[in-house]
């Protein structure tokens, strides 16, 4: 079974090319991350989401903000929507920073409506991925 296993990702590996194998690896680790704040805004854990956010945020900027970086590990007939990158890596920024005042009270607002705006936030970005899978990803499946 485990031996089956490994040929078969060996098998993937030399048949994808890199620059695929690149973007899918970057995503999965992206909605793992994406995962951890959703699991502390549910647990309502807020030193968890400022932890966990921080990071999302360092790792999607530099996946999705630089658009000849993210070009190049698109297939030949998707470079052309690389500016979908730039275009959400600006739409998570703006949400990420709305959590981040939230959670540093910058605009001096009750406990209750910046919780509510953080989560609010949350669910914009991952309207992000939905968007940008659903232009660049999911019409050539
Ligand atoms: C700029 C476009 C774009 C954005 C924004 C984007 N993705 Fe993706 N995503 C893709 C593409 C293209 C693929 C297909 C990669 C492949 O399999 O070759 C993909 C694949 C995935 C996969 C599946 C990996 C697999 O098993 O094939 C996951 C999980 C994922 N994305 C999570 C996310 C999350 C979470 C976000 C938001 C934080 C996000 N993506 C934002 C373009 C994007």
């Amino acid at each position: 079974m485990l031996k089956k296993t490994l040929v078969g990702s060996l098998v993937f590996l030399l048949y994808t090319p890199l620059s695929a194998y690149d973007l899918r690896s970057n995503m999965l680790q992206l909605g793992a991350e994406l995962a951890e704040v959703q699991k502390a805004f549910i647990a309502s854990d807020q030193k968890g989401v400022e932890v966990s956010i921080k990071r999302f945020a360092e790792h999607s900027q530099a996946l999705l903000g630089d658009r000849d970086n993210f070009s190049a590990m698109l297939p030949p007939d998707k470079k052309h929507k690389a500016n979908e990158a730039v275009m959400s890596a600006q739409i998570i920024n703006h949400n990420v920073e709305i959590i981040l005042n939230a959670i540093e009270n910058k605009h001096n607002q009750s406990g209750i409506v910046r919780r509510e705006e953080a989560q609010r936030a949350y669910t914009y970005i991952e309207h992000a991925c939905f968007r940008c899978h659903n232009i660049v990803r999911d019409e050539y499946k």
